[in-house]
């Protein structure tokens, strides 16, 4: 089962590819000494940038230091994280949102290994109503209890304002740019969006990126940029 996951970190966890990801948790972890970030965020300005690609991976090399970690998929619009897993959302975080299941029915346990999974659920009639609601917070908080990491993959922030609700309740947001896709003042606005509402914006993930230089091929190039814009970190990897 977990060998047919096509996610790269579970596949084939020694790609470059798969330490690209591992870069990414690094750079995660030392964004912040005052404030333990627990609870991360993925965003995007528009679909298809790699929001629930990029959730799926670092998840995966969260759950791979020993942490016990659960991805939530709060995308309730266009719902992927059970397609990534091969996995039902019969039941997910609506539904327990909703009081009609019990979080430890819809949890999908060891997805991987230290790795709970959390599918969207039915798709209610308000889906930013449900995100920003007292119950999320509250129940963000209970899973602090019982994971180090909670990662949630949430719809583009410039269509819906899901997202932009959702980061008061998150440690930090990580705004995925994929490079090919998105003008820069798209970038700008999905950060200016979130910065709005006093979210903590831990960094920048340049995805999609395609290289081509003497004879090597590379489909993943990956930048870090810290929140002031400064460029903290730089990953480049090849490949033949
Ligand atoms: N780094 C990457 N390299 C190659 N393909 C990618 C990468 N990130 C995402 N994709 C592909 O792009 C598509 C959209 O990605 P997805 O993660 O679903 O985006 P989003 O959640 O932001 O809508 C998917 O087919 C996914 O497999
Ligand atoms: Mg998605």
């Amino acid at each position: 089962m977990m060998e047919k996951l096509h996610i790269v970190t579970v596949r084939n966890p020694k790609d470059p590819i798969a330490e690209a990801y591992r870069t990414l948790r690094t750079n995660i972890q030392f964004s912040s000494f005052d404030k333990k970030i627990q609870s991360i965020m993925l965003t995007s300005s528009g679909p298809g940038e790699g929001k629930s690609t990029t959730s799926a991976n670092l998840a995966v090399v969260m759950a791979e230091t020993g942490a016990k970690t659960i991805l939530v998929d709060c995308d309730q619009r266009k719902p992927n994280l059970h397609k990534i897993f091969l996995t039902s959302n019969e039941s997910g975080l609506s539904n327990v949102l909703a009081g009609k299941v019990s979080f430890e029915d819809a949890v999908k346990q060891n997805a991987v290994e230290n790795l709970d999974l959390l599918t969207s659920g039915i798709r209610p009639p308000n889906p930013a109503e449900l995100l920003g609601s007292k119950k999320m917070e509250n129940f963000l908080q209970q899973l602090k209890e019982k994971y180090e990491y909670i990662i949630l993959d949430t719809p583009p922030v410039v269509a819906v304002t899901d997202a932009q609700l959702l980061s008061r309740y998150v440690d930090g947001c990580l705004l995925v740019v994929s490079s090919s896709q998105v003008e820069k003042e798209a970038a700008v606005k999905a950060r200016d969006l979130l910065t709005k509402v006093g979210a903590n914006i831990l960094g920048a993930v340049l995805n999609k990126l395609e290289i081509k230089e003497k004879g090597y091929y590379g489909y993943y190039y990956h930048y870090y940029y810290g929140n002031d814009g400064s460029r903290i970190r730089k990953k480049k990897k090849k490949r033949k």
